[in-house]
C-alpha cells in the first residue's frame, strides 16, 4: 500500500509548488514593472542649478569638495571604513618626455588624512561640465579650473583632467525603495559605485603625502583585492 500513499502525499506538495511559483512570478512582475523597488535607482542631475552653492550670476555651482560616503570595508567590524568622510585631493600623472616642464594632466584623489590639502570642484553652468581646481601649466604649475572626466581604460577608471578622451561625469540622485536618498553622488554613464585603494608609497605633488586612488566601476573594471567600495558625495548636498 506504499504507492497510493505516496501519490496522496505528492498531490498537496504539487499544489503548494504551483501556489508558490504563482506568488513568486506575480512578485517578479511587480518588481519588473517598478524598477526602483529592486533597491537602488539612480537619476542623473543634468543641470548645475540643482547642485550646492549655485550662483545665478556666475552660472557656477560650488566650489565644493568630493567626500567618501557609504564606504564599505569587508574586513572591519560592521564594515566601517577609516576614510569615511575624507575629501578630495589631487596628483599629476606622468608628463610627456618631450615636455617635462609642463603639467598637462592629472587626477583627483582622496586625501589620506583629512588635514591634508584638499582640492575643490565646481559645476560650470556656462559650459555644462564639472571642473576641478588643479595644478597645471609650466612647473611648478598654478591652480586653474579644468574639466574632469573618467579615463575609460580598464586599468584605471580614474577621475582625470587634461585627457580629451575622458568621459564626462555628473551628479546623480539615489532612490532607495522609491524614496530619495540624502545627497548627490558623482558618477558617469549611470554608474555611481567607486573603488578606492591606497597609493602606497606614492605621494601627491601638492603636499608630499600619500593618498587614496578612486576608480569608477566602469564595465571593463573589476574590484581588486586591496580595494574598498564607496560612493562619492558632493559636499554640501
Ligand atoms: C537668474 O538669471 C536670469 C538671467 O540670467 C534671470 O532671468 C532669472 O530671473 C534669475 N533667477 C533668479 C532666481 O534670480
Ligand atoms: C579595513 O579594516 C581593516 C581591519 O579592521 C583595517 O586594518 C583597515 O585599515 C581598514 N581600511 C579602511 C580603508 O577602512
Ligand atoms: C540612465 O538611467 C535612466 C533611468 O533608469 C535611463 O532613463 C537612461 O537612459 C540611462 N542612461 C544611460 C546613459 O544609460
Ligand atoms: C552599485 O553596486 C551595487 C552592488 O553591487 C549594485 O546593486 C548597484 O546596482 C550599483 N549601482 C549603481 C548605480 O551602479
Amino acid at each position: 500500500m506504499a504507492r497510493p500513499n505516496g501519490s496522496s502525499i505528492h498531490f498537496p506538495i504539487t499544489i503548494f509548488t504551483m501556489l508558490t511559483s504563482a506568488i513568486f512570478s506575480s512578485l517578479f512582475i511587480l518588481v519588473s514593472a517598478q524598477p526602483w523597488k529592486r533597491g537602488i535607482f539612480i537619476e542623473p542631475v543634468t543641470d548645475c542649478t540643482q547642485l550646492p552653492s549655485y550662483n545665478n550670476h556666475t552660472k557656477m555651482a560650488g566650489p565644493w569638495t568630493l567626500k567618501v560616503d557609504s564606504c564599505y570595508n569587508g574586513t572591519a567590524t560592521r564594515g566601517l571604513c577609516s576614510i569615511e568622510g575624507f575629501e578630495s585631493g589631487q596628483d599629476i600623472t606622468r608628463q610627456r618626455e618631450d615636455r617635462p616642464n609642463t603639467i598637462e594632466h592629472g587626477f583627483i584623489t582622496i586625501v589620506s588624512d583629512n588635514d591634508n590639502i584638499k582640492t575643490t570642484l565646481r559645476c560650470n553652468g556656462a559650459l555644462n561640465r564639472i571642473e576641478a581646481y588643479v595644478l597645471s601649466g609650466v612647473t611648478p604649475g598654478a591652480l586653474d579650473w579644468h574639466a574632469v572626466g573618467i579615463d575609460h581604460h580598464p586599468s584605471t577608471g580614474r577621475l582625470v583632467w587634461g585627457k580629451p578622451q575622458a568621459v564626462p561625469v555628473q551628479a546623480y540622485r539615489h532612490y532607495h525603495r522609491g524614496k530619495p536618498v540624502e545627497g548627490l553622488f558623482l558618477g558617469s554613464n549611470n554608474e555611481t559605485n567607486w573603488t578606492m585603494h591606497s597609493s602606497g608609497r606614492d605621494v601627491s605633488i601638492t603636499d608630499m603625502k600619500p593618498f587614496w586612488v578612486m576608480r569608477l566601476m566602469i564595465p571593463e573594471t573589476s574590484i581588486r583585492e586591496n580595494e574598498f567600495r564607496t560612493l562619492i558625495r558632493i559636499d554640501g548636498s
